[in-house]
């Protein structure tokens, strides 16, 4: 009888449990866990029905058995790299090599890691943020294979509290960067580390704290224009609906973004920065403002520069955000891709990318987007950690294949070669470097036959007003002489080293 009993409840639990998990796989029906744990699914059909992305571009489904799919990069080879927090796992996307517009294939690259986040390839190195260490294996890109064992490089970051996650990446200066959020919504840490961005060397010494008062800055990237920091920042919850505004900071070392005393444009905190100590107000005047403010609780994660020379003209230079959507709010908002745009003053434009990860009605979420990578073709790869997806973007309706437009007509005499002053092209090899020129010229677009085109004078001049997509730097007379040097001494070198047949 006992005994009876026993089953006769655990059956109960059984179907009581089952049907819960139909309802909640019903796609439409929007259970409040569901958001949280992503357990959606999501196909082919939906994206085309429900996602649009900006004119000129495509979106396709690349993957889309990736669950908790969340940073991601892309291999010399073309593969993606996805790393699955939850699962404790990287796993590893195929290129497309035959054209359908879906991953060649996935495995898992490496488990086992506690909550793995952030991760970026760097020279034969895959780099992976666990949330209380960061560590790197050899990696092969050819053989699509990890090369030896994996070792931590940096430990003990604290991985208590709310925002656990780690960021990391490559800065143009050499150093690894390393955002960790704040372990509360709002409250004064007690370990310095936390609501920062910090930065290492590659073999993980001198680590140093970057800036401070970034209550959860989980994305960040460079500009290829000016080189400088921007890091997306989450604002903190139950203030309302509208207020906070997410933030996106233009990160200096030393600098203090203002969490948690105040929010925004240096607005105190009601519970911090209200009738607070001279000492906080000081901290409040010295703070930094961001450059831009996103809706409140829109949720800005990834950040990403675009880079390809092949992505269409008005997104040069423009940064993609992934809006993951906000939770602490009445209506739901965010959802969707935003792309920034900078004016030739500094000032930013915000504009809808992708969009339609939420219905109409504001009731079904078809998906949440984190972060970004984009491979030498111009593919932009965009994850989704709630629909377990990543998605496909690239310049549409006319693709472009490689080929770069623009080419100008011959200058008719060749001018005379020219003597090189060496001082002034290792000055110019140095600003060659620092701004990552190669990025576009090592192998897409090798710099060629510059003395038959150019004076010395002319291809200094020349970076006044680059043919687009060619990135207009602010360079002083000096640094346009430097590199004028510099790509003319390669000319000179690779004539005087070539063989004589
Ligand atoms: C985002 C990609 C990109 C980056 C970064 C970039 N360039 Fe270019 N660059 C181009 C493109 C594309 C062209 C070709 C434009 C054309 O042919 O119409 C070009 C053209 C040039 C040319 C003229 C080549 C010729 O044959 O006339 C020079 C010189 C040059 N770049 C130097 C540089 C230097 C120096 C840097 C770094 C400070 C740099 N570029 C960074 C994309 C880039």
């Amino acid at each position: 009888m006992n005994n009876l009993l026993k089953y006769a409840l655990i059956f109960i639990a059984l179907v009581i449990f089952g049907a819960f998990l139909l309802v909640a796989l019903i796609p439409g029906v929007n259970v409040p866990w569901q958001q949280l744990t992503g357990t959606a699914d999501t196909d082919e059909e939906t994206v085309e029905r429900e996602l649009v992305v900006a004119d000129g571009f495509s979106v396709t489904l690349f993957a889309d058995d990736v669950p908790n799919a969340r940073w991601l990069a892309v291999t010399r080879n073309g593969d993606v790299l996805v790393s699955q927090p939850r699962r404790g796992q990287v796993s590893l996307l195929r290129a497309d090599a035959n054209e359908d517009g879906r991953a060649d294939g996935q495995r898992v690259l490496i488990d086992g890691l506690r909550r793995p986040h952030g991760l970026f390839l760097h020279e034969d190195w895959l780099y992976i943020a666990e949330s209380d260490a960061v560590g790197r294996v050899p990696f092969d890109h050819s053989d699509r294979r990890l090369a030896g064992s994996y070792q931590r490089i940096v430990k003990g970051l604290d991985d208590s509290g709310n925002h656990w996650t780690k960021t990391i990446d490559l800065g143009p200066d050499g150093w690894v960067y390393l955002s960790s959020g704040s372990s509360c919504n709002v409250c004064e840490e007690e370990n310095p580390r936390r609501a920062t961005i910090m930065r290492f060397k590659p073999e993980g010494g001198e680590p140093e704290i970057f800036a401070t008062g970034l209550r959860n800055s989980v994305g960040f990237d460079w500009s290829p224009v000016s080189g400088e920091l921007y890091a997306t920042d989450n604002g903190r919850d139950w203030l309302g609906d509208d207020f906070p505004p997410d933030e996106l900071n233009r990160v200096k070392k030393g600098a203090f973004y203002g969490w948690p005393y105040a929010n925004g444009n240096r607005v105190p905190d009601p519970d911090f920065g209200v009738d607070a100590s001279a000492e906080i107000e000081q901290k409040i005047d010295k703070s930094t403002p961001p450059v831009h403010g996103f809706r409140a609780h829109n949720a800005p994660l990834g950040i990403h520069f675009l880079e390809s020379p092949l992505q269409p003209r008005g997104y040069w230079d423009s940064a993609l955000v992934a809006l993951h959507g906000s939770w602490n709010r009445s209506e739901k908002d965010g959802y969707k891709v935003v792309s920034l745009h900078w004016d030739a003053s500094g000032n930013i434009r915000e504009r809808d990318f992708l969009q339609g990860f939420l219905s109409d009605d504001g009731e079904t979420v078809f998906g949440r987007p984190v972060a970004f990578a984009e491979d030498a073709n111009g593919n932009i790869y965009i994850s989704d950690d709630y629909a377990g997806a990543v998605y496909r973007v690239r310049a549409g309706k006319n693709p472009r294949g490689g080929t770069i437009p623009g080419n100008r007509p011959p200058i008719q005499a060749p001018p005379k070669p020219q003597p090189i002053d060496s001082g002034a092209a290792q000055r110019g090899e140095e600003i060659y470097q620092r701004f990552d020129c190669a990025r576009c010229h090592a192998e897409q677009m090798p710099l060629r036959n510059l003395a038959r085109k150019y004076s010395l004078q002319q291809l200094a001049d020349y970076f006044d007003t680059p043919t687009p997509p060619m990135p207009k730097y602010d360079f002083s007379a000096t640094q346009k002489r430097a590199l004028a040097h510099y790509l003319m001494s390669l000319e000179h070198r690779i004539e005087s080293t070539a063989p004589l047949n």
